[in-house]
């Protein structure tokens, strides 16, 4: 079985859907642990409670980026994970750790990527009067928010949307693609071509996690 160390900074309602995939049988995968760069991220509790090996590796006690980003790889490479998945992990990583990861890097996004990478992606999507928004889970590459697309979920925005209601939105869908692409890693169906992802053909005929039109 595969397995991941999943990399966090808050509420961590993704490594929960994770978690809750793992435990409904839908995601063949080792959480192996949860690192968090904050020490008072609420996700640690949860994935503490879950029976996840938990750790925090405090940012601020580093001179700078790149004597942090050596430490958490420390840390990850003591779990020798298979894939390292990034959620709602608010830091940005230099591109020495990036390319140490490289091809086994996730990340998920609150937007449709290309569009709206950074902060506030709700917020600017909704001052661009865009109609459709969502969110993309993809392989990390130096560039932030930036990398071949695994999955992508969209979503209408509405007349009344403010940003509350459409992130809540969005996150529904966070939660449902987040475990779908781990699976297809863990699956082994995932390919990288130059800049695109390909999905190979499912291997033993099981019923994918979420609808086929988000495939
Ligand atoms: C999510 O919207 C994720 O896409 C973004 O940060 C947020 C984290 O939320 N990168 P959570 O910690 O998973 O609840």
């Amino acid at each position: 079985m595969k397995k991941i160390v999943i990399l966090i900074s808050g509420r961590g309602s993704n490594m929960e859907a994770l978690i809750a995939a793992r435990d409904a049988g839908n995601l063949p995968v080792d959480i192996a642990a949860v690192i968090s760069n904050r020490p008072d991220a609420k996700g640690l509790e949860t994935a503490s409670k879950a029976g996840i090996a938990t750790h925090y590796i405090d940012h601020k006690a580093f001179a700078g980026r790149e004597a942090f980003d050596a430490a958490l790889a420390e840390c990850i490479d003591g779990f020798v994970p298979d894939l390292v998945v990034l959620a709602g992990f608010m830091r940005i990583l230099s591109e020495g750790f990036v390319r140490h990861y490289e091809g086994r890097l996730m990340n998920i996004h609150p937007s449709l990527l290309p569009s709206f990478p950074g902060l506030h992606t709700h917020q600017r999507a909704l001052e661009e009067g865009v109609r459709i928004h969502g969110c993309t889970v993809h392989f990390v590459t130096p560039t932030l928010d930036h990398g071949p697309v695994i999955i992508q979920a969209a979503i209408p925005v509405l007349d009344g949307d403010d940003e509350d209601a459409l992130s809540a939105r969005v996150l529904r869908q966070e939660h449902l693609i987040y475990p779908q692409a781990v699976r297809w890693f863990a699956e082994g169906r995932l390919t990288l071509e130059g800049a695109r992802v390909r999905l190979s053909a499912e291997l033993d005929g099981r019923a994918a996690l979420i609808s086929p039109l988000l495939r």
